[in-house]
């Protein structure tokens, strides 16, 4: 599997992958809005392709204090394969390169069997943290793709 950097060009291909993944696609995948994450992240936002087909995707973001990781997929034809550690070991030495000291994610509850494959990957469970959401404007969130 070759990792790039993913350009917008490939954008139908990762929603396909996404969904296929049984990632939920919502009003943050909409081309906009992952063309505005992929412009202030440049270089943290990655594809893995095999014969030039796309077959993992992972989203990096850094707020200049915190690292995220967002929609990590592997192809379901493909998984347990290797990829998956693969694509997420090259965002964490590109985090590691920018500096940043500590990274998050967050898994959905119906989809915890991925527990285990993050912590094989050296990632921790927090259970110091609860988590909490505010919607700034509900008619945005509302948008479906
Ligand atoms: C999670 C996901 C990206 C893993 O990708 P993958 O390519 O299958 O994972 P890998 O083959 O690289 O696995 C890496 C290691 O984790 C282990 N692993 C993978 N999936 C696992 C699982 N569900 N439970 C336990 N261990 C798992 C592998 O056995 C492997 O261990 P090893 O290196 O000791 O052999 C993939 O299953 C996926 O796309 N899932 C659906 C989307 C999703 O849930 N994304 C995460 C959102 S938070």
């Amino acid at each position: 599997m070759k990792i790039e950097k993913f350009t917008i060009e490939y954008y139908e291909e990762i929603v396909t992958l996404w969904r296929k993944a049984g990632i939920n696609v919502g009003s943050s995948d909409t081309l906009e809005e992952i063309d505005k994450i992929l412009r202030r992240n440049p270089g943290l936002f990655l594809i893995g392709k095999i014969d030039n087909k796309v077959i993992s995707v992972v989203i990096g973001g850094f707020d200049g204090r915190r690292g995220y990781v967002h929609h990590l997929a592997v192809d379901p034809d493909y998984q347990k394969k290797g990829y998956g550690r693969k694509i997420m070991d090259e965002l964490i030495e590109k985090f590691r390169k920018i500096g940043v000291h500590k990274i998050h994610l967050f898994i959905e509850k119906y989809n915890k069997e991925v527990v285990d494959f993050y912590k094989n990957l050296g990632w921790e469970i927090r259970d110091d943290l609860i988590m909490m959401s505010y919607i700034p404007d509900k008619n945005l969130y509302k948008i479906r793709i």
